[in-house]
C-alpha cells in the first residue's frame, strides 16, 4: 500500500461576500501556518478566484475552482473555461459535484467532458460521484458508482486518473447533517479503488478518494482513519474557520 497524502478541499458553493471572505481566510491561513500534513485547497465561487489566489500567496493553500466549461472557449455566455481557471492559479476544479447533475442537469456524458477539459488543461479535477437516498436503499449504490466513474474512463481513458481525485459523496449526507458511517463511506471507496484497479493497479493505489457529505470537525477523524480515505471535501463546515481547522487537522 502506498502513503497518499491526504487532501481537505473546501467547497464554499454560492457563499461568501469579499467582505466575509477575508477575514475568514485569514483565520484559516494563519490556523494551517501553525502546521498541518494534510494538503490543503480552497474552492471559491469563481468571481473570487483572483482575491482569494491573492490572499493565499505564500500560505502553501492550494486554489480550486467549482465548475468548469466543457468547451475550450466560444459563443458560450455565462461558462468558464479551464484555461481561465489555469490562469487564475487554479489546481484543482470540482467535476460533478451532485448539485450541478441534479440542478442543472449535467448528466455523465457532460461531466465527463469537463473531465477531460480539465486534464487535458493541466487542472486536476476532484470528481464527484454519489448515489440519492432511493439508490441505496434499492442496492444500487454500487451500480450507481459504476456507470458514473465507467463514463468518465470511457471518455478520458484511465491515465487520465493518474492526475485527478475523485470524491465520493452520498448525496442523501450532503447539507444534511447525516453522515455516512465510516463502515459505509469505506465500504465505498473501497468499490471505487477496486473498479480504477481493474483498469490500473498502480493508478488505482494512489489516487486519492476524499469523503464528502456533513464532515465537520466531530467526525471528521473517524472517517479520515479508514484505510481508503484520503481526505475530505467539505461544503457547509468549510465556512467556519475553526470547524475546517479541526477537520485539515484531523487529516
Ligand atoms: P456538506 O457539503 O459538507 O455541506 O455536506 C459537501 C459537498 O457538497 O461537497
Amino acid at each position: 500500500m502506498s502513503k497518499r497524502r491526504p487532501l481537505v478541499a473546501a467547497n464554499w458553493k454560492m457563499n461568501g461576500t469579499l467582505s466575509s471572505i477575508r477575514p475568514l481566510l485569514a483565520s484559516i491561513c494563519k490556523g494551517i501556518a501553525e502546521g498541518v500534513k494534510a494538503e490543503i485547497a480552497i474552492c471559491p465561487p469563481y468571481v473570487y478566484l483572483g482575491e482569494v489566489a491573492r490572499l493565499l500567496e505564500q500560505a502553501g493553500i492550494a486554489l480550486g475552482a467549482q465548475n468548469l466549461a466543457r468547451h475550450d472557449a466560444g459563443a458560450y455566455t455565462g461558462e468558464v473555461a479551464a484555461a481561465m481557471l489555469k490562469d487564475y492559479q487554479c489546481r484543482y476544479v470540482i467535476v460533478g459535484h451532485s448539485e450541478r447533475r441534479t440542478l442543472y442537469g449535467e448528466t455523465d456524458a457532460v461531466v465527463a467532458d469537463k473531465f477531460v477539459q480539465a486534464t487535458k488543461n493541466g487542472l486536476t479535477p476532484i470528481l464527484c460521484i454519489g448515489e440519492y437516498l432511493e439508490e441505496r436503499e434499492a442496492g444500487e449504490t454500487e451500480n450507481v458508482l459504476a456507470r458514473q466513474l465507467d463514463a468518465v474512463i470511457e471518455k478520458a481513458g484511465i491515465a487520465a486518473f493518474d492526475k485527478a481525485v475523485i470524491a465520493y459523496e452520498p448525496v442523501w449526507a450532503i447539507g444534511t447533517g447525516k453522515t455516512a458511517t465510516p463502515g459505509q463511506a469505506e465500504e465505498a471507496h473501497a468499490f471505487i479503488r477496486l473498479r480504477l484497479a481493474r483498469h490500473d493497479d498502480k493508478i488505482a493505489d494512489q489516487l486519492r478518494i476524499l469523503y464528502g457529505g456533513s464532515v465537520k470537525a466531530a467526525n471528521a477523524e473517524e472517517l479520515f482513519n479508514m484505510a481508503d480515505i484520503d481526505g475530505g471535501l467539505i461544503g457547509g463546515a468549510s465556512l467556519q474557520a475553526d470547524e475546517f481547522l479541526a477537520i485539515c487537522r484531523a487529516a
